[in-house]
């Protein structure tokens, strides 16, 4: 790309520095910068349209142009900009959130906390599970299980869960209290013959020959998305969860639920704790808790926890965590208006209607031969590129073909995200029947533009 002096992208490259970027690579390519949105669709500064595949960071769930949650922020803005729930302070919209979310749980839960991103409530989560096995006398407990390319986030704690070595290389981390069980990625990872019912036994041993390789008594709490985000879109085998939350009851292991994507309708449920049958002690959400027009996240405990921190922060004095933008009124007031609107345009019902479509174009694209799998749930999908199906062989990561694809599909005016060569879809909430045919049809076109290329070069 060529670089204009002092164009946007010049100044961006001049003083900004991107998170998840390769720094070198982008003072020579320079940003997308987008300038404005509307319904599902977002605009560069340049005029080009683009269909919004991935609703931003997979959080958008109604779209760049919703007049009523502005509206409402600007209220909020107007009556109290800020306030801190520090030392038992409040204000209406952090109360009327938390009574909400209470009252929409997948599972009973007694207590919410608010932080600004999903890292932060995870952070929490961790913090909290620590300061509960303290409480209740059991302080060797303490080691914390996530998941090979599980996302939790990037703040220390949430980045030492994740399962992205990427995201360890050259920080010094992960911290030693935290480890990593198998990923189950049923598509490349099962044995010839392997059914995903089989597979998922395996998985549920490989994590119970973990616990034991740890010891039961040190090993505090799991966590899991219920479909893997920044992973690679990937939905759980058949019988996971149940298998998975077997091993965990059995020596005593907290489960934590991180709904930070899959909550809010995603997977053609409520929270995607429901769509598996999951019943956690604990639940992290964020995103589209608030659209993402307010920075915002919730973790949430069951009354049994609550009770036992809450005794003990009596002992210390205070529960020592929080920050200063906790349960911000701006962002809660735009939630608890999310949450409202989801509840007028009925969201579950709304996904369940137009997901039956997405999901067999979804289905459609296995035919293509690039496309070695396809799975998908709700309005969230998975497509692996594969060099050859039938052997289930990959192409060489440094042909990066998943980010080719990626790119032409940006050509062609449609968003998509390559995580290596996984392909992930996972539009706004609020996407139409047409709508989702663009985004098919131009996926296509795009795999279709890959494959020749590929073909020429041999
Ligand atoms: C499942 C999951 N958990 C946690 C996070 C971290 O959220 P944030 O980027 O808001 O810190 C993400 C981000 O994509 C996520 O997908």
């Amino acid at each position: 790309m060529t670089v204009i002096p002092n164009s946007m992208q010049a100044r961006d490259i001049a003083f900004h520095i991107h998170p998840q970027t390769n720094m070198r690579l982008h003072q020579s390519e320079g940003p997308l910068i987008l300038t404005k949105g509307d319904g599902v669709y977002v605009y560069d500064d340049a005029g080009n349209k683009y269909i919004e595949g991935m609703a931003g960071l997979w959080c958008a769930s109604l779209g760049f142009s919703n007049r009523r949650l502005a509206d409402v922020a600007y209220e909020q803005m107007k009556m109290l900009p800020y306030g801190h729930t520090f030392y038992s302070r409040g204000h209406p919209p952090s109360v009327d959130l938390a009574e909400k979310l209470i009252g929409l749980a997948p599972v009973p839960m007694s207590k919410v906390m608010f932080q600004c991103s999903g890292s932060e409530a995870n952070d929490t989560a961790i913090k909290t599970i620590w300061y509960y096995f303290n409480a209740i006398g059991k302080p060797e407990k303490k080691k914390i299980i996530g998941r090979e390319r599980g996302y939790h986030g990037t703040t220390a704690a949430a980045v030492s869960l994740s399962g992205q070595p990427h995201m360890h290389a050259k920080f010094d981390l992960p911290f030693a209290q935290f480890k990593h069980t198998s990923n189950p990625h049923y598509y490349r990872l099962h044995e010839d013959g392997e059914s995903e019912e089989d597979f998922a036994t395996r998985m549920a041993a490989n994590l119970e020959q973990l616990i034991l390789d740890e010891g039961p008594e040190t090993c505090a709490a799991f966590f899991a998305e219920p479909v893997q985000g920044g992973g690679g879109a990937l939905t759980p085998p058949a019988t996971y969860f149940e298998k998975i939350q077997a091993v965990l009851k059995k020596y005593d292991i907290l489960f934590v639920a991180d709904e930070v994507i899959c909550g809010f309708g995603r997977t053609g449920n409520y929270w995607g704790s429901q769509t598996y049958d999951l019943k956690p002690d604990m639940l992290t959400c964020a995103k589209a808790l608030s659209a993402s027009y307010m920075p915002i996240s919730a973790f949430m405990m069951k009354d049994e926890i609550f009770e036992a921190i809450a005794t003990q922060s009596d002992d210390v004095g205070s529960f020592g965590h929080g920050y200063t933008y906790s349960a911000h009124p701006v962002a809660t007031a735009v939630a608890l208006e999310t949450l409202t609107i989801y509840e007028e345009m009925d969201l579950v019902g709304r996904v369940q209607s137009v997901s039956p479509q997405f999901l067999e174009r979804l289905e459609a694209l296995k035919a293509h031969p690039l496309i070695g799998d396809a799975r998908g749930v709700g309005l969230l999908a998975g497509m692996e590129i594969m060099r050859d199906k039938a052997t289930r062989e990959a192409f060489d990561p440094a042909m990066k073909v998943g980010e080719r694809v990626q790119n032409v599909a940006l050509e062609h005016g449609m968003i998509t995200r390559a995580m290596g060569d996984r392909l992930a879809l996972c539009p706004p909430l609020i996407i139409t029947s047409s709508e989702i045919d663009e985004i098919f049809d131009k996926l296509t076109a795009a795999l279709d533009t890959v494959n020749d290329q590929l073909t020429r070069e041999g």
